[in-house]
């Protein structure tokens, strides 16, 4: 298993892979590479995109934003007036951000997802993209939580990250990769938690999901449970 750091500089303090700033120069590389097999980056990113239909006018947060792609994504798809925040506890990848997000109404934020620096109900929709596998259950829970928090009464909550595969070809290469490149925290997510129910458990009612990539990956679409 990887290291994981805690950064603490007074404003934030949260656990992240220390793997994703030394990463982060060659992130978008790498992901390119890695879906390559599965139908390519692009589809699966503009299938995303589309999952969350983003509005003009709508206040958008992307949560774990690493090199910001999606903000990127989203900016492009409701134009450059709308106002996208992304949110990351990477130094390196809100800078690789940075550099992406030229002549967009991009909003970065260096935070943790457990403490969010935004005012209760200030968004309309949320997304987090392979970003709560890096977390504990504690940090999923916090982020999770927090990430409620901040979306307004009728606001909605995008997530694609690992799923947990039925048939065995897609669990062999799922579980392979895990252990070998995402370590303990995903591995433990994925086949020894129950995922969805973590969501659930947060305070949200899932609406909607639906499988990607050989269903190594899934899309999940969540509203606030006040019930
Ligand atoms: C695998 S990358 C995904 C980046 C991007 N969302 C994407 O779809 O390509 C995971 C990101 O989550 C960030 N991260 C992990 N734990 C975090 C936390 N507690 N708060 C904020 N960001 C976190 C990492 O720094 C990293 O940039």
């Amino acid at each position: 298993m990887r290291k994981e750091k805690i950064a603490v500089d007074g404003k934030f303090s949260g656990y992240y892979r220390e793997e994703c700033d030394k990463i982060a120069s060659f992130y978008d590389f790498g992901a390119k590479l890695f879906y390559f097999p599965f139908g390519g980056e692009r589809k699966f990113r503009r299938m995303f995109v589309e999952f969350i239909s983003p509005k003009s006018g709508e206040r958008v947060l992307d949560v774990c934003c690493g090199t910001g792609t999606l903000s990127v994504l989203i900016a492009k798809k409701v134009g450059s007036r709308e106002s996208i925040v992304g949110v990351d506890l990477s130094p390196e990848m809100i800078k690789v951000a940075k550099q992406k997000k030229k002549g967009f109404n991009i909003e970065l934020v260096l935070a943790t997802a457990e403490l969010l620096p935004f005012k209760d109900g200030s968004f309309d929709k949320a997304l987090c993209s392979l970003g709560l596998h890096e977390m504990t259950k504690t940090g999923r829970q916090n982020s999770l939580k927090e990430t409620r928090r901040i979306l307004k009464d009728n606001g909605k909550l995008h997530i694609c990250d690992w799923n947990t595969p039925e048939d065995h070809f897609s669990c062999f290469i799922e579980k392979l990769f895990l252990k070998i490149y995402e370590g303990e925290t995903a591995y433990n997510m994925v086949f020894k938690g129950n995922f969805l129910e973590e969501i659930r458990k947060s305070g949200f009612k899932i609406i909607k999901r639906k499988t990607c990539s050989i269903n190594i990956l899934q899309m999940i679409l969540a509203k606030k449970d006040d019930t």
